[in-house]
């Protein structure tokens, strides 16, 4: 069993962090914010993710987890040092790797081999070598090695323990196989690459192509609104066929997240820099934005104009099954109606609104649904498949409930006297 530091105690690092320890290895967390360490000390993981209070008690329990503000303590003695650290996107595109560089700049000296440097982080194509390079200039003669993570937030723990692949990169076949075995237990393919830049290509690829999935379905259920289909028959027909696939074929408002947004900007922006432009990824990009914008568009296109009325959002979180509000099309949907004059009353079990939008924020679904003239269902929430729809039909003051994800049941809807309209569903609402 190995001694394991994850700096960063977000989404990703947390994750990490009691997924290994629930493997029986010894972690340490380095995280910077102190109120943090003091909620994970008391067994409180922060954030929302079903299995990660009950893996934190457990590593809490029998001493396979700790946590500290001081990076040097954590990375003291190591094994193989992770870096799950924030890399966001500036307006361009172009990611922001400042906070790797500030903490390795703290902790150099204590990298040596045979302890490795993992970069965890989704980072650019390129950056693991410049990451090598600054460490070896430095005197650091740590390995680094590639090893993007692919979780997916509401089923993160899940998806560590239990994932499709495993991606392990670098030019020192050693430190590959050293951190390969610490993913031991877990089933997966495992892809062992003999550089760092083919994963991180591997990385973008794959949320780029997630994401073209998504932008192409929701084309078409814009075209099925136009024409009179069904996405839902189409998406289902198409994923018959092997080779397409059915998964992440469901339209909805346009992807969002911590993750989709920022990485097709990012391989956008590679694209340019590297004189290799990435057309595609680029057209997707703006196609979502499309898609976005369309939500408020079919709206005003169904109600007339928006000003003076009251309209109803369920779901704030980018997807179910997270509190996560962060890149959410919720947001800009909600911004939209405003400025077109609406009242907004939003309602997630688990998300909130970012603090200019608070206001507009309500406890229960009944809250937001009163005295509207229409619902807009953002989040495929289950609950909100259970909504008493006759009870709604009561509480507002219109009649349309617009199901932007295809999750209720629209004659259900229909029956209690509502004017449904799904995504893409003209035909088959
Ligand atoms: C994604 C990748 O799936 C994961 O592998 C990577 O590590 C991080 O980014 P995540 O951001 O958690 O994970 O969410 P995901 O489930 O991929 O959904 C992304 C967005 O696409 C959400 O807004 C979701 O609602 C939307 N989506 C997804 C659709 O609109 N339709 C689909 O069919 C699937």
């Amino acid at each position: 069993m190995a001694n394991i530091t994850v700096i960063g105690g977000g989404y990703v690092g947390l994750v990490v962090a009691v997924g290994f320890a629930h493997h029986g290895h010894s972690v340490v967390v380095g995280e910077r914010d102190s109120i943090r360490v003091e909620r994970f000390r008391a067994g409180d993981p922060v954030i929302h993710e079903p299995r990660l209070p009950e893996l934190l008690a457990e590593a809490i329990g029998d001493g396979s987890i700790s946590f500290t503000t001081d990076n040097r303590a954590a990375v003291d003695g190591a094994d193989a040092v992770f870096l799950a650290l924030p890399t966001p996107a500036m307006a361009d595109g172009t990611v922001n790797v400042s906070a790797i560089y500030a903490v390795l700049s703290e902790i150099y000296d204590l990298l040596n081999a045979p302890a490795v440097v993992v970069t965890k982080s989704t980072v650019p194509v390129g950056e693991n070598a410049r990451i090598a390079s600054f460490l070896a200039e430095h005197g650091s003669t740590a390995a680094v090695v590639s090893n993007p993570e692919f979780l997916q937030e509401g089923s993160a723990v899940d998806h560590f323990l239990a994932p499709d692949r495993i991606v392990v990169g670098s030019s020192h076949p050693a430190a590959n196989e050293f951190i390969m075995s610490l993913y031991e237990e877990m089933p997966g393919e495992r892809v062992t690459l003999a550089d760092t830049t083919t994963p991180e290509i591997i990385k973008y690829a794959s949320n780029a192509f997630l994401a073209t999935k998504i932008a192409f379905i929701n084309e078409i259920a814009r075209l099925c609104d136009a024409t009179g289909g069904d996405v839902l028959q189409v998406a289902a027909a198409m994923g018959m066929d092997d080779r397409i696939g059915g998964k992440f074929l469901n339209s909805g408002p346009g992807y969002g997240g911590s993750c989709l947004p920022k990485d097709t900007a990012a391989l956008s922006r590679i694209g340019e820099l590297t004189g290799v432009p990435q057309t595609v990824v680029t057209a997707v990009i703006a196609s979502n934005l499309d898609q976005i914008s369309y939500v408020t568009q079919y709206l005003e296109q169904q109600l007339g104009d928006l000003a003076g009325s009251t309209i109803a959002v369920l779901g704030v979180a980018f997807k179910a099954g997270t509190g996560d509000s962060r890149d959410s099309p919720a947001v800009p949907i909600i911004r939209t109606l405003m400025t077109k004059g609406a009242t907004v009353h939003a309602y997630d079990p688990l998300a909130k609104l970012p603090s200019d939008l608070e206001d507009a924020q309500v406890d229960t679904w009944r809250d937001a649904a009163q005295s509207s003239d229409a619902v807009i269902l953002i989040t495929g929430w289950p609950e909100f498949g259970s909504i008493d729809f006759s009870e709604l039909s009561t509480l507002m003051r219109g009649n349309l409930v617009y199901d932007t994800r295809n999750v209720l049941d629209g004659q259900r809807v229909e029956n209690a006297g509502l004017r449904y309209l799904g995504m893409g569903r003209s035909a088959g609402a």
